[in-house]
């Protein structure tokens, strides 16, 4: 504990590689330590949201108690203090991403904004027109297509959309069929919350920019899982929320490529956006402060730099292994209960299982595992299109990261089993 609270007075500081231990993981969650019910938490809601390691608790108290002061305004101590804080946040983020640069990393207040961003700019800016079309994909969940449904409303553009196979992969067998001179963007998602797919997304772009199209890429769900390299990726846009890779909610992040970010106009205007205001014009900042109108979520950013560099404070490979052998685990103890089948079987999947059991109905079953203590979501997980897809009204999920073990698998199972005999 000691090493992890130096930690967060130099988010950018880097720290020893810790071994992975998961006894000792689950003691850096202190929510992870509570009873539900009167029983042990076993939190298997992560593609909801994660829960916060304590240095990004600590940060937060941190930050009030120490550095709170309005950023990019002040020439005093604490507001210098605040906007090094923040823009050292803005570094983090920018190695963890592997940006080229800061001015390619914008804070926004999550996922949603972020693609809410693009796609009103990019309509205002004229680059999507009526009878132009965006492709996403069957698997989004809704932040990645109503915003983009919104848009096509207002400029009379079409929303095409990459279909699903029953085990939930993209077929991208007629991807490339879809491009025309009408194709103006590609929005997909990187890894799914509902089937924990992972996708293609280095083809999806390498066609993509055949035609000159740019992509972004909804990393929500990705991040918290695998490394992310956007330059790799070669994407256009990158985006994710905080609140699901172990920091606050109320933070998320739009990476942006330079040349697209330049030309696109302010998405709100206020205060620390511009360069000058008068009555008749005004100028505005350059990257990336022309997107962040208003005082930012300060203390949301600097908990995500802790939460990103806690993140970091294990060998990659360590957690990836975990996680890969998690899913295994849960999926074989998953498909002995009688009657239950998984929904999304994927072959390369991130660690989420969402099922359904013959004859009950997933509310009840999540409503009757609380009692033991377990968290899982139940319902559609904001990706309606996906029950549709699969003709549910709903599915179970059981949603897993790095500080979840196979004795919490086999706490869900058990608590599976007893709704089980409970419905006969
Ligand atoms: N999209 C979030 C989920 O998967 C809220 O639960």
């Amino acid at each position: 504990m000691e090493e992890l609270l130096r930690v967060k007075k130099t988010p950018n500081e880097v720290i020893k590689k810790r071994p992975f231990n998961i006894d000792l993981v689950k003691k850096d969650f202190p929510i992870l330590d509570i009873k539900v019910n009167g029983k042990p938490l076993v939190y298997l809601d992560n593609a909801a949201t994660t829960q916060k390691p304590e240095i990004v608790i600590e940060s937060i108290k941190h930050y009030y108690t120490h550095e709170n002061a309005n950023v990019h305004r002040g020439l005093h101590f604490l507001s210098e203090a605040a906007t090094s804080a923040f823009e050292n946040a803005r570094m983090k983020v920018k190695e963890f991403l592997n940006a080229m640069s800061t001015s390619e990393i914008i804070f926004v207040k999550g996922a949603t904004e972020a693609i809410n961003l693009i796609a009103n700019t990019m309509c205002r800016a004229g680059w999507i027109k009526a009878g132009d079309e965006i492709i996403i994909s069957h698997m989004e969940h809704h932040a990645n297509i109503v915003p983009w449904q919104l848009m096509c409303k207002r400029n009379g553009a079409k929303l095409r959309v990459i279909p699903i196979d029953d085990n939930g992969e993209l077929i991208l067998d007629d991807f490339e069929n879809m491009f025309s001179e009408k194709t103006k963007m590609v929005s997909v998602v990187h890894a799914s919350n509902s089937l924990g797919t992972i996708n293609d997304v280095e083809t999806i772009t390498n066609i993509a920019h055949k035609y000159d199209v740019p992509v972004l890429l909804d990393g929500s769900q990705a991040v918290a899982h695998f490394p992310i390299d956007v330059q790799k990726l070669n994407c256009d846009f990158y985006v994710f929320s905080g609140h699901k890779i172990f920091g606050p909610t109320g933070i998320g992040v739009l990476y942006g490529r330079t040349k697209y970010l330049n030309e696109l106009p302010p998405y709100q205007g206020g205060g620390d956006m511009i360069r000058k205001v008068t009555f008749e014009e005004t100028t505005f900042e350059d990257l990336p402060n022309k997107f962040e109108a208003g005082t930012p979520n300060i203390v949301g950013g600097i908990g995500l730099a802790v939460a990103l560099k806690y993140l970091n404070s294990f060998d990659y490979k360590d957690l990836l292994k975990h996680e890969e052998e998690l899913l295994k685990y849960a999926t074989e103890k998953l498909l002995e209960v009688e009657g239950l089948k998984i929904i999304g079987t994927a072959k390369h999947k991130v660690s989420v299982c969402s099922f359904i059991i013959d004859g009950i109905h997933p509310y009840d079953i999540g409503t009757i595992i609380d009692t033991e203590g377990v968290a899982i979501r139940t319902g559609h997980h904001c990706t309606q299109p996906i029950m549709q897809r699969y003709n549910l009204p709903a599915t179970a999920r059981a949603s897993f990261s790095f500080y979840n073990s196979k004795e919490d698998v086999d706490v869900l199972v058990n608590a599976l089993n007893k709704v089980k005999k409970l419905f006969g």
